[in-house]
């Protein structure tokens, strides 16, 4: 069976840009996203560039990664900067209380992460300590990594090496406070926030600090409420959200081997995502009816059982056609947002959750989520062109979810479709109205696979790559696009 939708494409000269940090990525030191992921030391005989694989390091590049969030998630408040610095064989070591109780050595720190977002061209999003840490640690950090004259830091630097300052302006005040951050309440978090920022100075940046608050787990709305109510405007730039899909948080299944019924109810928590921003946003708007502060989903993806024989404090999990439908349509929906979320993060980039790159020894594999943001990131720093469509349901049992999902940009004259079948099994024509837009030709491509449960694996890591996609039609301003069942398509048409 096959279904339709008609969409109509509604050029504004007031639509928003899609801030190209809703790409960003997250990486945090659990099981082997740093570890054995990105670093596997200078020594290591696999090429790296101080380290850092540089297989990582190509395959990140070509993704156009705009930032990367570090050192956590709940590492981050256990995390003590300084013992990241200076000669290796001195650094002191930790235990790594939230993710498998493992012996942290320090060797990954501060200048390994800078320079190697300096190599990748990547804005640095630093999650401080605020949950075991104090004001003195964090502004030092701050001072540390960011002040250019003559100060206690901005010396200590030198003397490591490094002369110029990485003018770092992404900041997380503490991360999930809610729960591994200290289990606070949001208002005794807000003052927490107001005296953390105050000290917080840009150390003659040219540009200012973005500070964002640790925000709300889920659908925590008096969480966002507190935050926007008792910190003012010129303390904040940015409030975080985090929201994961899965089957259930208790059960949450396995990666690869699942039914319809689990496809279904992950779908429905990832496209939850939908009703989150909305809610959050219209919170935000009470307080900031000018935007200024930017709703920042800094944690986002499919969370499953870690891979057999893995240990289980290491959230390992392979990655299928399932997390590509996860990662097209919440892009969408965050680019369908941006007027208010101006930056999100995958969690997380190597070995950990929805990654985007698996690694295994000197094997090095892209995922289908990979390639799902590898087609979207046409939509970094484009302008949205909204769209409006009634789709076609995916039902099952007695519920039923949208089963298109679709967002549309522009730029440099190029117009981008991207859309999203996510139905299990029906083909799905998509008419878009762009005779405003003037289209005189048009080219896809596609990330689909047989199966839903296909992944790639390190005996066949190409299963689900990007293709050329030809299903499509541009005639009489009406473009036609026809998907099969659970694909992501764009379309980039001039
Ligand atoms: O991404 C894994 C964990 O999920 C993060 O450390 C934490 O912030 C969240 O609960």
């Amino acid at each position: 069976a096959q279904q339709k939708a008609t969409v109509s494409v509604l050029p504004s000269a007031d639509s928003p840009v899609i801030n190209k940090n809703i790409y960003g990525h997250f990486s945090e030191h659990l099981g082997r996203c740093i570890y054995g992921g990105f670093y596997v030391g200078e020594k290591s005989t696999i090429p790296n560039t101080n380290g850092v694989r540089n297989d990582i390091i190509a395959a990140l590049k070509e993704l156009g990664i705009p930032n990367l969030r570090w050192p956590g998630g709940c590492f981050a408040d256990t995390y003590h900067w300084k013992d990241g610095i200076g000669p290796k064989q001195d650094r002191p070591t930790m235990v790594n209380q939230w993710w498998g109780g493992v012996t942290e050595d320090n060797s990954f720190g501060t200048h390994d992460f800078l320079d190697l977002c300096e190599t990748l061209g990547t804005e640095p999003y630093l999650a401080a300590n605020v949950g075991s840490g104090t004001v003195k640690e964090f502004t030092d950090w701050v001072a540390y990594v960011n002040h250019q004259g003559k100060s206690p830091m901005s010396e200590l630097r030198k003397k490591n090496n490094r002369d110029t300052p990485w003018g770092v302006k992404i900041w997380g005040v503490g991360n999930e406070m809610w729960g591994c951050g200290g289990n606070m309440t949001p208002e005794y978090y807000a003052n927490l926030f107001k005296q953390y920022s105050t000290f917080m100075t840009d150390w003659n940046n040219s540009d200012k600090l973005f500070r964002i608050a640790s925000g709300a787990n889920v659908a925590d709305y008096h969480w966002t409420e507190v935050l926007m109510r008792d910190i003012p405007r010129n303390l904040i730039e940015g409030v975080a959200l985090h929201s994961y899909s899965f089957v259930e948080w208790e059960k949450k299944g396995s990666s690869t081997q699942f039914d319809e019924a689990q496809y279904f109810k992950t779908m429905e928590t990832a496209l939850k995502m939908e009703e989150l921003v909305t809610k959050h946003s219209e919170i935000m708007d009470k307080y900031d009816p000018a935007k200024k502060t930017a709703l920042v989903v800094d944690e986002w993806g499919g969370w499953y059982e870690v891979e057999p024989g893995t240990n289980p404090g290491f959230l390992y999990q392979q990655n299928t056609m399932r997390d590509a439908m996860i990662a097209g349509t919440t892009l969408n929906i965050f680019n369908n947002h941006a007027d208010r979320v101006r930056m999100a993060n995958l969690a997380q980039t190597v070995n950990v959750l929805q990654a985007v790159i698996l690694t295994e020894n000197d094997k090095m594999l892209l995922t289908p989520t990979y390639h799902v943001m590898h087609m979207y990131k046409v939509h970094q720093d484009a302008k949205l062109i909204p769209v409006k469509f009634t789709s076609p349901e995916y039902k099952l049992a007695d519920k039923s979810l949208p089963a298109l999902s679709v967002s549309a940009s522009e730029k440099d004259g190029k117009k981008h479709f991207s859309i999203v079948n996510i139905h299990p099994s029906q083909t799905m024509t998509v008419e878009l109205d762009v005779k405003a837009l003037n289209l005189k030709n048009a080219s896809g491509r596609i990330v689909a696979s047989g199966k839903l449960q296909d992944f790639n694996s390190f005996a066949d890591p190409n299963k689900i790559t990007e293709k050329e996609f030809k299903d499509f039609k541009l005639k009489n301003g009406t473009l036609t696009v026809t998907l099969p069942a659970f694909s992501v398509v764009v379309i980039e048409a001039k």
